[in-house]
């Protein structure tokens, strides 16, 4: 078995998806590791450290795609302008891919079908089910743990204001009004964050055990009306609302929304395109300095106006669609990623093969495209070819 590890090219990515402590466990199974070279550089791992637990590396990384069974990548593979080829023209049928694909969100959808066309195996990590046994491959909970603290310190550096409440010899300086929307994983993290800054914290979400832990964090709840049995589907997962719900949620938003100083938008419903939440009507209503963190970009964005890849002023409102916001915190990120993506390659791999039963629960969660055919429900449901 070869593990390659290309360097990232997303712009500004400094993650990567291997360490030398994960590099040495793949060595120590008998695999062979190649990584690019510079790879780990953004996230403060040298070529000397990936040599010492074991891996060689590859100054072209043309040839890792070629000599490698198994790529491992942080983000959706990409055009590599310095190749003048998209990732995948590198790989070839029968390869594995594993990495954040995204495969729901409509700015993926052209290479969810290059790959499939390609014959490539995509597994995504995004899709690993959040269950028991599963803990500790699941990379999108440790991403979404970097994204809600880093999100919310982004947003708070952006804002012409203090945060915490200050007490002067000129009176009195309120503190700031911070909405977050989704109190998932990412969203109870930046509900934290913005409340340990002393911040005035609201929270919403359609699943009343998310806003009871929102409230638990000290957040003040927006009731959005919507009945826990239209929120709440199997395995208490929320529900993708239908388009009336939609209106209503977004309805109720727009009455707090101008008050706010930050809008933290977090919602998802798993393997689906993300809900929108936010209008570009409502962006104007919004104070001029005030700011918007919209981390569901990756799915399409949970606002409408949403930039993506990057940030923006809209109507005043500076608004972050930054698709990799852990890789602004890269030596943690990458050191929770790599180990997640470690115990995902230990569980698919048994004597030296890939094992892919579609009957298990975790496989048939992640798998994007078979190596024939796109298989991945949300995705096949999002482009429309169901
Ligand atoms: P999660 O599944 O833990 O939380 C999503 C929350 O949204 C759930 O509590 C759900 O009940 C809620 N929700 C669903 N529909 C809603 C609606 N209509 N209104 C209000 N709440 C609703 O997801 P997690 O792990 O917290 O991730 C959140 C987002 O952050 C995802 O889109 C994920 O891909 C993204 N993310 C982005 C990163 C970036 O750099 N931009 C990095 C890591 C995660």
């Amino acid at each position: 078995m070869v593990i390659g590890v290309p360097k990232e090219i997303m712009p500004h990515e400094k993650r990567v998806a291997a360490t030398p402590e994960t590099v040495q466990r793949y060595i120590k199974k008998g695999w062979q590791v190649i990584v690019e070279q510079g790879a780990g550089q953004g996230s403060y791992f040298s070529d000397e450290h990936f040599v010492e637990a074991g891996a060689t590396i590859e100054p072209d990384v043309e040839r890792l795609y070629a000599k490698a069974d198994l790529i491992l990548k942080v983000k959706e593979p990409q055009f590599n302008v310095e190749k003048n080829k998209h990732e995948l023209e590198m790989m070839r049928s029968g390869q594995i891919l594993i990495t954040f694909l995204h495969p729901a969100s409509p700015a993926n959808h052209e290479m969810v079908k290059m790959m499939a066309e390609r014959g490539i195996i995509g597994l995504t990590l995004d899709g690993i089910p959040r269950i028991s046994r599963a803990q500790a491959m699941d990379a999108l909970t440790s991403m979404s743990t970097c994204a809600g603290y880093k999100g919310m310190l982004m947003a708070m550096n952006a804002l012409p204001k203090f945060v915490s409440p200050i007490f002067t010899a000129i009176g009195s300086i309120p503190p700031a009004k911070v909405l977050v929307v989704g109190a998932g994983v990412a969203g109870l993290q930046a509900i934290a964050t913005a409340r340990k800054l002393g911040a005035i914290v609201y929270a919403t979400d359609i699943r009343p055990e998310a806003n009871e832990q929102a409230m638990s964090l000290g957040a003040k709840i927006v009731d959005l009306e919507i009945p826990a049995e239209v929120a709440t589907g199997t395995g208490g997962y929320a529900n993708e609302l239908p388009e009336i719900w939609l209106e209503k949620e977004r309805n109720k938003l727009s009455e707090v929304l101008p008050e706010m100083d930050i809008v933290f938008l977090s919602a998802l419903v798993p393997n689906r395109r993300a809900p929108i939440l936010v209008t570009e009507n409502m962006v104007k209503s919004m104070k001029p300095g005030s700011t918007i963190v919209d981390i569901s970009i990756d799915q399409g964005g949970n606002c409408d106006i949403t930039p993506h890849g990057t940030s923006e002023t809209k109507h005043g409102v500076l608004i972050h669609g930054i698709k990799n916001i852990p890789g602004h915190i890269p030596e943690t990120s990458t050191r929770m990623f790599a180990k997640n993506v470690y115990h995902l390659v230990d569980y698919l791999i048994r004597d030296d093969q890939v094992h892919l039963n579609f009957e298990d629960e975790i496989i048939a969660s992640i798998i994007v495209t078979d190596g024939r055919q796109i298989v991945h429900q949300g995705a096949k449901e999002a482009m429309g070819l169901l």
